[in-house]
């Protein structure tokens, strides 16, 4: 009788009941290997999120402050409380929802986005950090996970005006700060009273290094690098710095039908030229810095009366402080010679709402990579090109985002669109990285 076939049978059974015997074990070693999140429940709730404020063009206009901004900040509040979240409003009107751990010894895990949104922007900037936070908290809280750290669910408040609610809890929010206009007109003081703070108690919400173990959010990416390379997963390795400034143009309200072209002080014809100039120097230079100029204002605004005053905004984006400052003086330079030529006055006033650019941390970077692993995602360690609260909070906590793909990398549009698997993809990834940074990864 040929013997090969049954030796062959007997080390198949062999290699069977090995894995057999050896499975329990690595389960037992991590009891939360198989634990997910609802995927039904996210879209759900992104979806019912997105109908305060919706506009027209299917996207939201939650602008901070607003009344729809204080409706989906109602709403997240009672998916807190349904979560088992302790909530409250901190005086710089961040929203906080607290999940004791078994060790009050150990600081909180922080993890959370914004609610917030630009005037006619998406409905998953910001809204999926939040849903998604709360979703790893419910998912802990169904399956009776005590974690040894407490945990700190964040809606930051007024992200979109300048980071607002993160810098309050790092301390940069200055006097100064609380009296710029933000993107729904009210100053960012009336605008933390409407919404529940105290802007004179800011004290009260910093937060010191040490007092967090981590900070974690999850975003959308907004632009098209892992849809292009059909990753799963974006491991920030850190975010770019912003710097806003106002603008001023003074020139001369004149008679349009009766001033000649050669003696005419027109603001917004040195306006225009001073946005092709912005243009030009930006893209002067090799590198990833972005310039904008996406707001301007004409006065008086006729069409047979010369524009006297134009005020528009500057915005300059790079991993590097140093380049910002580098190109915003070449554009000055280029501002004094357009002042000459037209005849009018530009003056720049840079607007308390800068964030500084942030490395994450590399030990969260490394946590964040592995939990998309052991998921069987692909991930890929990237730059991110869009402001985040996670960069106010890596001055004073080890930080790290997870980045999901945005479909044709369109975002700050109605048009901006993450598939429901991706999403699911990133907030299980986040609830792996609680998990892992609660277990001692970071230590
Ligand atoms: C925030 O969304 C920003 O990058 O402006
Ligand atoms: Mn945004
Ligand atoms: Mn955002």
């Amino acid at each position: 009788m040929n013997k090969r076939p049954v030796l062959f049978i007997f080390i198949c059974l062999g290699i069977f009941f090995f894995c057999q015997a050896i499975s329990p074990a690595q389960e037992s070693d991590n009891p939360y290997q198989k634990l997910r999140v609802n995927s039904m429940r996210i879209e759900q709730r992104i979806l019912k999120l997105a109908e305060f404020g919706r506009n027209p063009e299917g996207g939201v206009s939650r602008v901070a402050f607003s009344e729809a901004d204080i409706q989906g900040r109602n709403y997240a509040m009672s998916l807190m409380k349904e979560a088992g979240l302790k909530v409250r409003i901190d005086e710089a009107g961040n929203i906080i929802g607290r999940r004791e751990g078994s060790n009050p010894e150990l600081p909180p895990i922080l993890f959370g986005s914004h609610l917030d949104s630009v005037p006619n922007g998406g409905k998953y900037d910001g809204s999926l950090g939040v849903i998604g936070a709360i979703e790893c908290v419910q998912v802990f809280q169904e399956n009776g996970i005590i974690t040894r750290h407490p945990l700190e669910v964040v809606v930051f408040s007024d992200e979109e005006g300048g980071l607002v609610g993160s810098r309050a809890m790092i301390g940069r929010l200055t006097p100064e700060a609380l009296e710029v206009v933000s993107l729904g007109g009210m100053t960012i003081r009336q605008g933390i009273q409407a919404i529940g703070g105290s802007p004179d108690k800011l004290s009260q919400v910093r937060r010191q290094k040490g007092d967090i173990k981590a900070f974690l959010e999850i975003h959308i990416e907004q632009g098209s690098l892992l849809e292009s390379k059909t990753i799963d997963i974006g491991v920030v390795e850190g975010i770019v710095g912003i710097n806003w400034w106002e603008v001023t143009i003074e020139g001369f309200s004149n008679h349009a039908g009766t001033t000649p072209m050669d003696r005419r002080q027109d603001a917004l014809l040195a306006a225009a030229h001073l946005i092709i100039a912005v243009n030009r120097v930006v893209t002067s230079v090799p590198g990833r810095q972005v310039g904008t100029v996406g707001r301007i204002k004409a006065d008086p605004g006729a069409p047979n009366v010369i524009p006297g005053r134009v005020v528009m905004s500057l915005e300059l984006r790079d991993l590097s402080a140093e380049k910002i400052y580098s190109l915003y003086g070449k554009i000055e330079e280029e501002a004094k010679a357009i002042a000459e030529k037209t005849d009018t006055k530009i003056m720049f006033s840079p607007i308390e709402a800068a964030a500084v650019p942030a490395p994450t941390d590399p030990r969260v970077r490394k946590v964040v990579a592995d939990s998309a692993r052991e998921l069987g995602l692909t991930s890929i360690l990237m730059p991110s090109g869009a402001g985040h609260d996670a960069q106010e909070m890596a001055k004073i906590a080890p930080a790290g985002m997870i980045f999901v793909p945005s479909v044709g990398g369109i975002s700050h549009s109605p048009r901006e669109f993450t598939r429901t698997k991706d999403m699911v993809n990133g907030v299980n990834v986040l609830l792996k990285t609680i998990l892992k940074i609660d277990r001692g990864a970071l230590d």
